[in-house]
C-alpha cells in the first residue's frame, strides 16, 4: 500500500532523513513515534507529495510520488500538523470547498460532506463558522476535510496535538472508527498515544528508523530480560540469599509486606520454564511461594532502551 526506499531528505545542510525504507500494507494502523525534530513532519510530507525526497523512491497505492503526484493525492487524505483552516467560513462551506480542490464532482458532494459531518460527528455545527469551534471541534474539521474524498490512505500529523484530555479522547475514537476502512499513519511523540491507537511503530529518531515493529512484539520480546513480581513467605535473610544463589537474576527491588511476606521485583532471561525454575529454588530454601507473575515492560521502558542503545 505504502513503500518508501532510501527515502533522504536534506534542507541545505541539515539532514532531516536518512535511508528511510518501509512497506505498509493495506488496512495496518502505523504510529511513527519521535522526538520533536525527528523527521516525522517531513516524512509525511514526502508520502502525501508536498515534498519532493532529495533522493530515493516512494509510492502510495502502487503509485510514484513524483511521477504520479495526481494519482497519489486523490488517494491520500491528509491532516497537517497545522490544519488549512478557514476561520470565516462555516463548517459546511469548508467542506464544500475542500470537496471541490479535491476535484469531487458537483452532484456528489453533498452525499460527501454529509457522509464526513457524520463520521467525525460534526453535523450539528455544520452551520457555525470555524472561528467559534473549539480547539478538538476544530481538528474533527481537520479530520473531516482529510477524509472528504474517501480515501484509501489516511496520513495525519500529530492529530491530538494541544488537545484537552476530553477532546483526545474523542478525536482518538474518532481515528479509531476511521482505521476499520483504511490504512492509517499517525504521527506522534506520545508513547501512550501509540499504544491506544497504532498496532506497529516505527520509532524514528534523528532522521533515521531505529525500530520498526508491530507493538505486540516490542513489548514482549524486546528487552532481553523480563521482569517477575514475586511474593515470597519466609524470613527476609533466607528470602534474600534464596534469591542471590539463583543465576543471572537481578534484583530490583525488595518490599516487606510483613515479617514473613515480602513482594520482591526480579529480572532474569526468559527461559522456557523459567517460572517453575523459580518456584522450585525458592521452596528449595524453605520459603514459600505466593504468588508469581509476570510484569509487562512499558512502552516507555522499551522506547527509553532503544534510544539509549542507539547512542551508545
Ligand atoms: N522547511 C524546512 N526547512 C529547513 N529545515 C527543516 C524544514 N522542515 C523541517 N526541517 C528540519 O528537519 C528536521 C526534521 O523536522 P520535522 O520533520 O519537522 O520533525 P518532527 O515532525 O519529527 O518534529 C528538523 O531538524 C527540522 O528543523
Ligand atoms: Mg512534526
Amino acid at each position: 500500500m505504502i513503500t518508501t526506499g532510501k527515502v533522504t531528505k536534506y534542507f541545505g545542510n541539515t539532514e532531516a532523513l536518512k535511508n528511510i525504507s518501509f512497506e505498509i500494507n493495506q488496512g495496518e494502523i502505523v504510529g511513527f513515534l519521535g522526538p520533536n525534530g525527528a523527521g516525522k513532519t517531513t516524512l509525511m510530507r514526502i508520502l502525501t507529495c508536498y515534498l519532493p525526497p532529495t533522493s530515493g523512491k516512494a509510492s502510495v497505492c502502487g503509485y510514484d510520488i513524483i511521477k504520479n503526484s495526481l494519482r497519489v493525492r486523490k488517494n491520500v487524505g491528509y491532516l497537517p500538523e497545522t490544519p488549512p483552516l478557514y476561520p470565516n467560513m462555516t463548517v459546511y462551506e469548508y467542506l464544500k470547498f475542500a470537496a471541490q480542490l479535491k476535484d469531487i464532482p458537483t452532484q456528489q458532494i453533498r452525499i460527501h460532506i454529509d457522509r464526513v459531518l457524520e463520521e467525525c460527528h460534526l453535523t450539528k455545527v455544520q452551520r457555525k463558522t470555524i472561528q467559534t469551534l473549539s480547539k478538538g471541534y476544530k481538528q474533527r474539521v481537520g479530520i473531516a476535510q482529510a477524509i472528504i474524498h474517501n480515501p484509501a490512505v489516511l496520513i495525519l500529523d500529530e492529530p491530538t496535538s494541544g488537545l484537552d484530555p476530553v477532546q483526545i479522547l474523542q478525536v482518538r475514537n474518532l481515528i479509531k472508527g476511521l482505521e476499520q476502512k483504511r490504512t492509517v499513519i499517525l504521527s506522534t511523540h506520545i508513547l501512550s498515544e501509540i499504544e491506544q491507537m497504532a498496532q506497529r511503530v516505527i520509532i524514528i529518531k534523528s532522521g533515521r528508523i531505529i525500530t520498526d515493529r508491530l507493538l505486540k512484539d516490542l513489548l514482549t520480546s524486546s528487552l532481553e530480560k523480563e521482569k517477575y513480581i514475586l511474593r515470597i513467605q519466609g524470613q527476609r535473610q533466607t528470602v534474600e540469599k534464596a534469591l542471590q544463589a539463583i543465576e543471572n537474576l537481578s534484583l530490583i527491588n525488595f518490599c516487606s509486606e510483613s515479617l514473613i511476606l515480602h513482594q520482591v521485583e526480579v529480572e532474569i532471561p526468559p527461559t522456557k520454564g523459567i517460572k517453575n525454575f523459580l518456584i522450585k529454588n525458592i521452596l528449595q530454601s524453605g520459603c514459600q511461594m505466593e504468588e508469581i507473575r509476570a510484569s509487562k515492560p512499558s512502552l516507555e521502558e522499551v522506547f527509553l532502551k532503544l534510544i539509549s542503545e542507539e547512542e551508545r
